[in-house]
């Protein structure tokens, strides 16, 4: 599949720290009650991509720090995706069966447990935040709490449900994609550089990179509902056209939905253009995203 060569082991080993550092941060399984605490790890461990956390670790090694102290911003962000996950998937949401290639938690743990297993990971998040290094930890909490709340990705959630079934227009289409998706990816980003004490500028630099990379990754995401298989996906495919979503694809068509990721890609690496070689493994991350099928 389209992973550079030289991107591959990096991908590998940071999703290694970052599996690791997600099982110390976690309660156990051992721990009451019981039930919350396997739906949590059910979810959290249930082989996501980990592109967030990447991203920010990405981002702490691009500004020239060690990535690894950036391990506590990725992991929140991780944890915060998972929520939003296990709740997109609730019957009172996208009423989804299949997430990550197994049952969803509500199927599994039953919706009440869901429900409360998404609120105890987004709270975890900002516990794991709390203890991140030095002055970063104030900035940080507040890109995450911003990029998870009402404006951005409960936002984009909201008019995402609101939209359905109506006409896909395209400035709403953007302003969803730009809320439920493109922030958080943004915030990763941002937090990664926060970590290891970057300037304002290189946090905002990344930061427009992933806004960018943000909208094309929800736009092939759209595509990828729409072309590939459940298996291959780990998720149901169809479903946003039997749900009449608002979508890129829904409002411009799958062939100007494709060029539309691929300017926005190419945008995205443009914004990376002043780090030179330092913006090496975030191209990579780019280009890689265009040709994933999962
Ligand atoms: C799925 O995100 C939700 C979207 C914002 C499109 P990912 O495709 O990153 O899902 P995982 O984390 O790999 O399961
Ligand atoms: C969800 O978008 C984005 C989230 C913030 C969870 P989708 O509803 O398209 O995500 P999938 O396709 O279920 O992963
Ligand atoms: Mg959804
Ligand atoms: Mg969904
Ligand atoms: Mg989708």
């Amino acid at each position: 599949m389209g992973m550079d060569s030289g991107l591959r082991p990096r991908w590998e080993s940071w999703g290694k720290q970052v599996e690791e550092a997600l099982d110390g941060f976690l309660p156990g399984e051992a721990v009451a009650p019981i039930s919350l605490h396997k739906a949590m790890r059910y979810s959290v461990f249930a082989g996501g991509k980990r592109l967030r956390p990447i991203l920010c670790l990405a981002a702490a090694e691009a500004a020239g720090g060690d990535a690894a102290v950036a391990i506590p911003a990725a992991c929140a962000v991780e944890c915060v995706h998972t929520y939003s996950l296990i709740h997109d998937d609730l019957p009172c949401m996208d009423d989804d069966d299949l997430r990550r290639g197994k049952p969803t938690c509500h199927k599994v743990f039953g919706e009440a447990v869901a429900v409360l297993a998404g609120d105890a990971l987004l709270a975890l998040a900002f516990e794991i935040l709390s203890c991140a290094g030095e002055g970063a930890a104030g900035a940080s909490v507040r890109e995450l709490a911003k990029a998870a709340g009402s404006r951005w990705l409960v936002g984009g959630q909201v008019a995402d449900m609101e939209a359905e079934g109506k006409e896909a227009d395209l400035g709403l289409v953007e302003f969803i994609h730009g809320g439920k998706t493109a922030a958080m990816i943004a915030a990763s980003l941002r937090m990664g550089a926060i970590a290891v004490g970057a300037g304002q500028d290189f946090v905002d630099l990344v930061g427009d990179f992933g806004t960018k990379l943000g909208l094309a990754f929800q736009i092939q995401d759209d595509l990828l509902d729409i072309t590939q298989s459940s298996e291959v996906l780990g998720k149901s495919a169809g479903k946003d056209e039997a749900a009449q979503k608002a979508t890129y694809p829904r409002a411009v068509g799958v062939e100007r939905a494709r060029e539309e990721a691929r300017r926005l890609t190419a945008g995205a690496i443009g914004a990376l253009r002043p780090l030179e070689e330092r913006g090496e493994v975030l191209r990579a991350i780019a280009n890689y995203l265009l040709e994933r099928e999962f």
